[in-house]
């Protein structure tokens, strides 16, 4: 039986990163992917033109009828938004028995520097949303904004905006919680992503590293990496919060997102897309 995955994220029509890119992902990884939109962008490799949102109401609509219907083994959840899809997303993690594991990318701001969550949203996800998180895997800029340090740029300060974000209550409601920052835009020869949570009290670091590829084709890789840890982790996990499942799938999907990196066909004019299917 394939691991079943949903995305919550938004349209992206290039192919290469949200809503697209996951369901790429999860397929080529064996999963099978379910998806509820909750915006529609206009953009291409270049940059995101336009946002048009999905009503938080026709959002959680979707997400209640497939999970009632299909369910889930992962729920994973990419650009969220508005803080009325924060806010329907909570009701629906808070009534989930038993509860299903939930992995999120916090998507806050495009490179072009397009608003996909507001601030009160980015509170409110803090707030309401990190409780019930098994994994949330920010880019060093969302790491930034999220613990409220004013920069995360080396290994060092990955580690301080991790212990903050854990000390946030991540998976406080379901057992625990990790946190994954990516070092995708870290100055220098490599890129290391790293892994955070606690085990009986003690931090565990872990850290993925590889050599930074010099190419224009990272379009998605965070949309990417998060689906591919999904598959994993739902095809691996023996509970709901299963750190060594945790670390093999993010070991895996790491991996996996630098193949897809190398192997990209090199479309556009822009960040070109990864090619998913390896
Ligand atoms: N140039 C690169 N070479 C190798 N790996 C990379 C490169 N850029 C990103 N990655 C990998 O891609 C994954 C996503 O990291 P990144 O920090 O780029 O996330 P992101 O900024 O959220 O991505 P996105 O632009 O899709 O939002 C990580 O596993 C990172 O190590
Ligand atoms: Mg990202």
């Amino acid at each position: 039986m394939p691991s079943r995955i949903l995305t919550v994220a938004g349209s992206d029509p290039s192919g290469g990163a949200g809503i697209q890119a996951d369901i790429k992902t999860i397929m080529a990884l064996g999963g099978y992917a379910m998806s509820a939109v909750t915006a529609v962008t206009v953009q291409d490799t270049l940059k995101i033109y336009d946002v048009i949102p999905i009503d938080s109401v026709q959002v959680a609509a979707q997400i209640n009828c497939v999970l009632n219907d299909i369910g889930a083994d992962v729920i994973k959840t990419g650009m969220l938004h508005s803080t009325g899809v924060v806010s329907a997303l909570f009701d629906i993690l808070r009534s989930l028995k038993p509860p299903i594991p939930l992995i999120v990318d916090p998507v806050i701001l495009s490179t072009s520097g397009h608003a996909l969550l507001c601030e009160e949203g980015v509170n409110l996800l803090i707030e309401k949303i990190f409780p019930f998180i098994t994994l949330l895997t920010p880019n060093l800029a969302e790491a930034a904004a999220l613990s409220g340090m004013k920069v995360v740029a080396d290994l060092q300060q990955m580690e301080e905006a991790g212990k903050i974000l854990l000390s946030q209550g991540l998976g406080q409601k379901n057992g625990g919680g990790a946190v994954l920052i990516k070092g995708g835009h870290l100055v220098g020869e490599d890129v290391s992503d790293m892994l955070l949570f606690y085990k009986k009290d003690r931090l565990q670091k872990y850290l993925f590293s590889s050599q930074k590829q010099n190419t224009r084709n990272t379009h998605g890789t965070g949309c990417s990496l998060a689906s591919a840890i999904a598959v994993k982790y739902a095809d691996l996990r023996q509970s709901v919060f299963d750190p060594n499942a945790l670390f093999k799938a993010v070991e895996f999907a790491h991996h996996y997102v630098a193949k897809a990196i190398e192997t990209a066909p090199n479309f556009g004019k822009g960040k070109g897309p990864l090619n998913h299917i390896l």
